[in-house]
């Protein structure tokens, strides 16, 4: 019977134990995307994960969706970069990288002058993005041409490149959370009626597309991707995930990529949907303790188990699951604000 203490071997590592970090957004990043030496310390006094997944790191300046989150595309980010692997590394842990382009959650003030930001279909998110510069409308998106779409999945491939030059194991696509590969994924979203767009195998080809050039340019068993069907964020709605996600499921698997990694956050099963149709590793995630992760991996439902909120207020979770140490409750006041408290100053058992 498998334990969240059991070894996993992912490609060519071997990860000590079963408890996965959450890919978390904490946006204690420099304006130009870098992770100054704090970023380095948070990850590092993680380093007991069996795996960390780093926070969400936009691909391209065009990309960016929030103030404060990190970046892969310039020298002095994966120069930034480089300092939190060196430092998870000399900690004894494994570190991904998880990269997003943000789509139409993307506001005009963080992008590049005149850069709008671009989705598989001209219509805004209901609500506002919470930036440095205050609360700013969503706007309406530009339509992707067609003929640009190689060159977002260029940009995925040159920073999973880079992530591999900053000392990262591998890369995890963010396809979740409603951001744009998950924008071409949902119908309501995506309204293309070029080969994007239409029926579920047009408008899963997008992910497909980038998880395919991820694995040329560093090589399957270093890519993983996240999925989070039907989440209520960024106006998800997936009326067809029992179509969509089974067929994703299916495509990804005879790609042999190292994980695919399930959020179970909306109404749509994931890990009913989507495990037994992936013949690979899978990471199951959202809302589980110590007993329903290990339940979970007794059952044969997962790989291994990946763990968010629990992790930012006990940096030495898989110790204190282990020793049976009482849990540090968080607090989610500090989860996007500036500085140590709330980051690094939560103490190791
Ligand atoms: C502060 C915070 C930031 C998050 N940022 C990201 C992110 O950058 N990328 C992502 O895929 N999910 C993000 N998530 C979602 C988590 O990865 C995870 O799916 C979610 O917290 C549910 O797991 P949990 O119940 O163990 O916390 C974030 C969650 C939290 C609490």
């Amino acid at each position: 019977m498998p334990s969240l203490f059991d070894p996993l071997t992912l490609g060519k590592l071997t990860l000590p134990n079963r408890i996965v970090m959450a890919p978390m957004t904490r946006s204690r990043n420099d304006d130009n995307g870098v992770p100054p030496a704090l970023v380095a310390e948070y990850y590092a006094q993680r380093a007991g994960a069996g795996l960390i997944i780093s926070e969400a790191t936009y691909i391209s300046a065009s990309s960016k969706g929030y103030s404060r989150i990190p970046g892969l595309h310039s020298a002095e980010q994966v120069a930034g970069w480089r300092k939190v692997t060196d430092a998870v590394h000399a900690a004894g842990g494994r570190i991904f990288a998880q990269l997003v382009h943000c789509g139409r959650v993307c506001v005009p003030p963080l992008l590049p002058a005149g850069i709008e930001p671009v989705a598989p279909s001209a219509i805004a998110i209901n609500g506002k993005n919470w930036t440095d510069l205050g609360a700013i409308d969503f706007v309406v998106p530009r339509a992707l041409e067609t003929g640009e779409i190689p060159g977002i999945v260029a940009d995925f491939a040159k920073a999973a490149k880079n992530a591999i030059d900053a000392g990262f194991d591998g890369v995890e696509l963010h396809s979740a959370s409603g951001y744009l590969c998950h924008q071409f994924l949902d119908g309501t979203i995506n309204q293309r009626t070029d080969q994007y767009g239409g029926s579920p195998q047009n408008r899963i080809r997008f992910v497909v597309e980038v998880i395919d050039a991820l694995v040329a340019a560093i090589g399957a068993d270093r890519v993983g991707i996240k999925v989070s069907p039907q989440i209520k964020f960024n106006d998800v709605k997936e009326p067809d995930a029992a179509e969509v996600y089974p067929l994703l499921a299916t495509a990804l698997s005879e790609r042999k990529i190292a994980y695919l990694h399930g959020a179970k956050q909306g109404g749509y099963d994931v890990h009913a949907g989507m495990r037994h149709l992936f013949k690979g590793t899978y990471f199951a995630g959202a809302g589980y303790d110590q007993a329903s992760g290990q339940a979970l991996l007794q059952a044969g439902g997962a790989e291994a188990i990946v763990y968010g909120a629990l992790f930012i207020s006990n940096p030495d979770l898989p110790k204190r699951f282990k020793d049976g140490i009482a849990l540090a409750p968080g607090d989610s006041k500090t989860h996007y604000s500036k500085g140590p408290a709330g980051y690094t100053d939560y103490p190791a058992a």
